[in-house]
């Protein structure tokens, strides 16, 4: 509510703050009774809502709310809310004069006299259907993102795939040429394993690309970190080359985050990939994942987290280029080599997810780049 504590109220007559609240526009400020009945309207209410104030003083109030929410009540459970509390606040959709909705920021604050007893309720009430539907249409573009980025990674992981499975091929069937033409039982039996073998590797690999590509809606999930690293190495073996060593380590007893796990998947082959990416002949990445305790040193967040740590000894980043890698198509990679999104799609999960992204580099030694989400404290 508006404090009114500076101004001296000899020098504002009541009449001027009439005055200002009635020709406050973009904003619904009117008076309520203490059962809901509408006792003053404002400029600003008429413009949003579309009744004259001859028209609705006296009305009850429900008749802002859409069918399913006066059947639900909601009108009532605001009321009483902002009786018993002091304050309401509410955001949904609401009704106009002509039928027509918005989507209303609302907030409900009870007037008392100077004994302390309630006269009635302040309704400050704004439109912010642009504001909402511009929010909406953001997560679209976002959700089609990933999914740009999600073909171009099944793009750079099929190359390698295609290999494998090539070698997979070879083995199978050089197997079953070999056991078709032996006499020997204990020969065949040790073929046919071979077989079998290199059968379920084929299987897995599979399995693994397409729980990846399938997975399109945005679902928030219990995930076990330790899982999600295992099914994301299956499919990095295949893209790192043979001069670089991957090498992992995790904190045992990884408590749970609560995440979407495809597009955490995404994120940790985008920080794979860009390690990759920066390291040119032989080299090393390492992917460690532990819990911590943050008290506002990371983005000024505070609580339990898990901390997925991507380190390389590539390139570094230049001190000049550090604060853009986060943008959108920032790249500084060769024309067809990068797109620029992949940082800036891991830097909105991290935001997205309540968590964050930091990075250290040296010039020359190499980069680490550390996600922090937090621990699910739903121990269901
Ligand atoms: N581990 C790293 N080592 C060195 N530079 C990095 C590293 N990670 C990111 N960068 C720098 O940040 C830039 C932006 O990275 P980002 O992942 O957003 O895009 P990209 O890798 O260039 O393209 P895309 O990921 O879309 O294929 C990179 O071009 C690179 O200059
Ligand atoms: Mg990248």
């Amino acid at each position: 509510m508006v404090s009114t504590d500076r101004l001296d109220q000899s020098e504002m007559p009541a009449t001027r703050y009439e005055q200002l609240v009635q020709s406050v526009v973009d904003y619904a400020i009117y008076m309520l009774d203490p059962a809901g009945h509408v006792v003053s309207w404002n400029a600003g209410a008429e413009r949003i809502k579309g009744y004259r104030a001859d028209e609705i003083i006296g009305r009850h109030f429900s008749l802002f709310f859409t069918a399913p929410d006066c059947a639900e009540g909601r009108p009532e459970l605001l009321l009483r809310q902002a009786l018993e509390q002091g304050v309401a606040q509410d955001e949904g959709w609401r009704v106009r004069k002509d039928g027509t909705q918005f989507w209303a920021l609302a907030a409900l604050d009870v007037i008392r006299d100077e004994h302390g007893v309630i006269i009635g309720l302040a309704k400050v009430t704004r439109d912010i259907t642009d504001r909402r539907e511009s929010a909406l249409q953001l997560d679209a573009v976002r959700a089609q993102l990933f999914q740009a980025q999600k073909l171009e990674a099944l793009g750079q992981l099929t190359g390698g795939l295609a290999h494998d499975f090539n070698n997979l091929l070879t083995i199978i069937l050089s197997s079953a040429r070999l056991a078709i033409g032996s006499q020997d039982p204990a020969r065949v039996q040790r073929l046919l394993e071979h077989i079998l073998d290199a059968g379920q590797r084929g299987t897995q690999l599979t399995q693994q690309l397409l729980s990846f590509a399938r997975h399109r809606q945005l679902s928030v999930t219990r995930v076990t970190p330790t899982e999600l690293v295992e099914s994301t190495r299956g499919l990095l073996a295949h893209a790192l080359p043979d001069a670089i060593q991957l090498i992992e380590r995790q904190q045992a007893d990884l408590p749970m985050i609560e995440a979407d796990a495809g597009q955490l998947q995404m994120v940790l082959l985008n920080l794979l990939f860009n390690a990759r990416d920066a390291i040119e002949g032989e080299g090393c990445i390492r992917l460690e994942v532990d819990s911590v305790e943050l008290a506002g040193e990371v983005d000024g967040l505070h609580g339990h987290f898990v901390r997925f740590i991507v380190h390389d000894t590539g390139q570094g980043i230049d001190p000049q280029v550090l604060p853009r890698i986060f943008e959108p198509f920032f790249t500084t990679k060769a024309f067809g080599k990068g797109t620029g999104l992949g940082l800036s799609q891991v830097y909105g999960f991290a935001k997205q997810s309540n968590g964050a992204i930091s990075v250290a580099s040296q010039l020359g030694e190499g980069t680490c780049m550390s996600l922090y989400l937090p621990v699910t404290h739903d121990t269901r």
